[in-house]
């Protein structure tokens, strides 16, 4: 973990770099010799996250020479530590020169709060504006202005499974829905390894939610967001009846682990299953682990639940020409193909070739095209971010005490507190 400082240059040389790259003045190709470093503050710290980050490293290495890259990254999935740390730095008023944030109802959090600059110039100056899909680009949309260029496209209901633990356990096919993952799971219980690996609170909001998917449907799931769909709901009760009967199936420890930890248990031939997003495709490849398979999480079929990592320029960033390079080269073709190549994810721009992505993302980029569209609460895409963090909260109760009614009273009060009125 690093909380990068650079050395802290005071008002004279602020003015100072404003006015060089001022007189400079291009979209990041100038810069100062005092303000040469961008810090790029992330949760990507290890593995695929990691690997992903070194790829959009390595293109702005050639497309912002004149620059260097600071890693700010924060360790923690989710950003479940990092999001903690950027807040009291945000708070503070020491922004890093770029973060990142997820597309959609977060993202609106920092617009709100006047955290982030504007980035529709940008968008016309680099020919951005036709490079994302339609749709994306609403969620990084307030009033018509563009505040982040988003680097990726991440699936979130996805099922990891270790190949030789399934078919020990004599499953040949796919679940396809809740009652037939259940006799599945019940036949690794059987032969006394983990069913289903866990981790702590996040983690265990994504099951909930294609959970939720799969008892509501995408468009009722959809709706708990938007306030058309009622979280007292009797189909609501029903998706946390079947949650909570699907954490017997998982690790005791789960409340301690992080989604790495859970994953682990895959790659050990501990576990047979585990629900995370599609980072876990790029991890393990940067693990070596081969021996896993992937199929839509069992009730899910047709539905594409979508994240999209971003990044913005921080109103008070030091460096705005360098953090301009960063965002350019996020957006580029180039940088889009270094990093989702490694990360599991698909370019948010569509003019990608496909040919260059491994299997799974090959896959992947034709769901996008497909399947119908839900967000992800647990990412960012669904809901702010006070929203996201009762709904943790809620998760680690319920997974202490499995009080069903309790859990649904906590989410009816959530969506009271932080639905859009
Ligand atoms: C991010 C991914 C990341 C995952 C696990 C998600 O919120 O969007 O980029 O890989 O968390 O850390």
């Amino acid at each position: 973990m690093r909380l990068s400082r650079r050395v802290a240059g005071g008002g004279l040389l602020l003015a100072m770099i404003v006015a060089m790259t001022a007189c400079g003045g291009d979209d990041g190709g100038g810069g100062g010799t005092a303000s040469k470093e961008v810090e790029v503050f992330t949760w990507w710290a290890d593995g695929g996250e990691k690997a992903g980050l070194d790829g959009l490293v390595s293109t702005f290495a050639t497309d912002c020479g004149q620059f260097t890259f600071v890693n700010g990254a924060v360790a923690g999935g989710a950003g479940s530590n990092a999001k903690q740390v950027l807040a009291s730095r945000l708070t503070q008023a020491d922004p890093p020169d770029t973060f990142q944030a997820h597309a959609g109802a977060e993202l609106v959090d920092y617009i709100n709060a006047g955290q982030v600059e504007d980035l529709s110039a940008q968008y016309q100056e680099w020919g951005l504006t036709n490079a994302f899909p339609a749709g994306l680009i609403q969620n990084i949309t307030v009033d018509g202005k563009i505040y982040s260029v988003p680097a990726n496209i991440h699936r979130a209901n996805v099922l990891w499974s270790n190949k030789a633990v399934v078919a020990g356990a004599g499953i040949t096919k796919d679940a396809t829905s809740l009652d037939a993952f259940f006799a599945d799971l019940d036949k690794l219980k059987a032969k006394g390894v983990t069913p289903l690996a866990m981790g702590k609170d996040w983690t265990q909001l994504m099951l909930f939610e294609v959970v939720l998917i799969s008892d509501l449907g995408a468009d009722k799931f959809t709706g708990l967001w938007n306030g058309t769909t009622d979280w007292a709901g009797a189909d609501v009760a029903k998706a946390i009846a079947d949650f909570k009967k699907l954490l017997t199936y998982t690790n005791a420890d789960r409340d301690t682990f992080d989604w790495t930890d859970a994953e682990k248990l895959i790659m050990d031939g501990k576990a047979g299953y585990q629900l995370m997003g599609d980072w876990e495709a790029a991890d393990l490849d940067a693990k070596g682990f081969k021996d896993y398979a992937f199929s839509v999480f069992p009730g899910n079929t047709g539905t594409f639940q979508w994240l999209a990592d971003s990044f913005v320029l921080p109103k008070g960033a030091k460096n705005p020409d360098g953090t301009k390079c960063w965002l350019k080269t996020v957006g580029s073709a180039a940088g889009q193909k270094a990093f989702n190549t490694k990360k599991g994810s698909i370019p948010a721009r569509t003019d990608a070739n496909t040919s260059d992505y491994p299997a799974y993302q090959q896959a992947a980029i034709a769901d996008w095209k497909n399947l119908k569209q839900a967000p992800s609460c647990a990412h960012g895409s669904a809901c702010s971010q006070g929203w996201q963090g009762a709904l943790n909260s809620a998760m680690g109760k319920f997974s202490g005490d499995g009080d069903a009614a309790a859990l649904q009273s906590a989410l009816v009060a959530a969506a009271g507190q932080f639905a859009k009125k």
